[in-house]
C-alpha cells in the first residue's frame, strides 16, 4: 500500500454517488495516483473558470485545463494505462469530473455573455420611456384627404379606376378626337402590352382623372355625385411646376336639371372649406372637349396675396358634353351634369407656401416633417 492513506480515497468516494463506488476502494489503492489526482485538479479547473472575469480569460482556462493541452485531458489520457479492471470506475469518476468543468465552462460563459449585455448603471424603472417617432401622412395625402373630407359634407362619395388606361376611357369617350393634341404622344405614356414588339397601341398611363368619370356612368345610372382623387402621368420634363406624376381630383355630379350655378355653388363650397372662409372664385370660358360650355376657375384669397396675385388659375369645369352623355349610354335630353378636374399638388403648394413641385416627390424627411 506504500503509506496510502484511506483518507484522500474515502472522501472522494463518498462524494454525492455511492455506496458501490466504495465497493471499489480497495483497487484504486493499488493505482492511487489517477483518482487522487482528479478532485484537486477539478476544484483547481472549477476555480480558474469562475474566477475568469472575461470570455479570454474564460478560453484560456478551458485550454489550460479541458483543452487539448489541458491539464485535466492530460489525465483522461492516463486512463488508457490503467489496469483493466480498475478502467470502469475510474472512468466514471474522471468523466464525471469532466462533465462537471464543461458545465462550469458554460454556465460562467453565460454570465459573462449576460454581463456584457446589461446594463452598466443602475436602471432608473421610474424615467419616462423613449418614444418612438411617429411616422405622418404625407402633405398631398393630407390634402387629398381634405378635399374628400369637405365634399363628403355634400353628399359624394370617391370613386376610383384604372392608372392604366386604354385611349378610349381616357380620350375618345370624352369626346377627344384623335387629332387632339392631349392626344399626342409626346404628352402621354404609352405602355406596351407584354408580349407585343409592335409600336405601342392604345394602352397607356392616364393623362387624368376624367376616364374615371366615364368608368362610373358606364356602371351606374344616375343620379352620379363622384369625386376621384388619383394619380395620373404625363410625359413632362420635372420642373419647379411640373413633374411626370402628378396627382389630380375629378368631381362629377349628373341629375335632372343640373345647372351651372349649381356647380359655381359646391366648387365655392369647397374651396373655402378648403382655403379659409374669404376665398373668392371666378370662373373664365375656356375649352374642354368633353364639357361644353367651360370654365376654368380661378381663386383670390390671402394665400394667393401672399404669392404676389390676386387670382391664380385653380380648376377646370363645365357642363357635361351632350356627347359624353351619349358614348355612357345616358340621355341626354333627360340627364345633365356638370364636371371639373384639378391638381392637388398646386392645392398644397398654395396652401403651405411651396415653390417647387419635385420636393413632393423626393421624399427627403427634413421636408416631409413639417407638416
Ligand atoms: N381633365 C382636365 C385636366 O387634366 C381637368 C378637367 C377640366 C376635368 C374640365 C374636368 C373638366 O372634369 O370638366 O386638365
Amino acid at each position: 500500500m506504500g503509506g496510502q492513506k484511506w483518507t484522500p480515497i474515502f472522501l472522494w468516494a463518498t462524494n454525492n454517488t455511492t455506496k458501490r463506488r466504495r465497493g471499489f476502494v480497495g483497487h484504486y489503492l493499488s493505482m492511487p495516483g489517477f483518482i487522487e489526482q482528479i478532485e484537486p485538479l477539478k476544484q483547481a479547473a472549477l476555480a480558474e473558470l469562475r474566477a475568469a472575469g472575461d470570455t479570454s480569460a474564460l478560453e484560456q482556462a478551458r485550454a489550460n485545463f479541458i483543452g487539448s493541452n489541458g491539464k485535466f485531458t492530460a489525465l483522461l489520457k492516463q486512463l488508457g494505462s490503467l489496469p483493466k479492471e480498475e478502467k470502469p470506475a475510474a472512468g466514471k469518476a474522471v468523466n464525471a469530473a469532466k462533465v462537471e468543468l464543461e458545465n462550469a465552462l458554460a454556465e460562467r460563459r453565460r454570465e459573462l455573455e449576460l454581463s456584457v449585455a446589461l446594463p452598466k448603471e443602475p436602471t432608473d424603472f421610474t424615467l419616462p420611456g423613449r418614444r418612438r417617432i411617429l411616422g405622418k401622412l404625407h402633405p398631398l395625402t393630407q390634402v387629398t384627404e381634405n378635399i374628400v373630407r369637405s365634399f363628403r359634407k355634400i353628399g359624394f362619395v370617391v370613386a376610383d379606376g384604372p392608372e392604366v388606361e386604354d385611349e378610349y376611357h381616357c380620350f375618345d369617350a370624352l369626346n377627344t378626337p384623335a387629332d387632339h393634341p392631349a392626344r399626342d404622344t409626346q404628352d402621354t405614356f404609352y405602355v406596351q402590352k407584354p408580349g407585343s414588339a409592335s409600336s405601342p397601341d392604345s394602352v397607356l398611363l392616364r393623362t387624368h382623372t376624367s376616364s374615371v368619370q366615364i368608368r362610373v356612368m358606364e356602371k351606374q345610372q344616375p343620379p352620379v355625385r363622384i369625386i376621384v382623387p388619383g394619380r395620373v402621368y404625363r410625359r413632362d420634363n420635372a420642373d419647379a411646376t411640373h413633374n411626370p406624376t402628378f396627382q389630380q381630383v375629378e368631381g362629377l355630379y349628373v341629375d335632372r336639371n343640373v345647372t351651372v350655378s349649381d356647380l359655381k355653388g359646391t366648387v365655392e363650397f369647397v374651396f373655402r372649406d378648403l382655403m379659409g372662409p374669404e376665398t373668392r372664385i371666378r370662373f373664365r370660358p375656356h375649352y374642354f372637349s368633353y364639357t361644353e360650355p367651360s370654365f376654368e376657375i380661378d381663386f383670390s384669397s390671402s394665400l394667393t396675396r401672399k404669392m404676389g396675385k390676386e387670382w391664380l388659375e385653380i380648376a377646370g369645369c363645365g357642363m357635361v358634353h351632350p356627347k359624353v352623355f351619349e358614348n355612357v349610354g345616358y340621355d341626354p335630353e333627360v340627364w345633365t351634369g356638370w364636371a371639373f378636374g384639378f391638381g392637388i399638388e398646386r392645392i398644397a403648394m398654395i396652401r403651405y407656401g411651396i415653390n417647387d413641385i419635385r420636393l413632393f416627390y423626393e421624399n427627403d424627411v427634413r421636408f416631409l416633417k413639417q407638416f
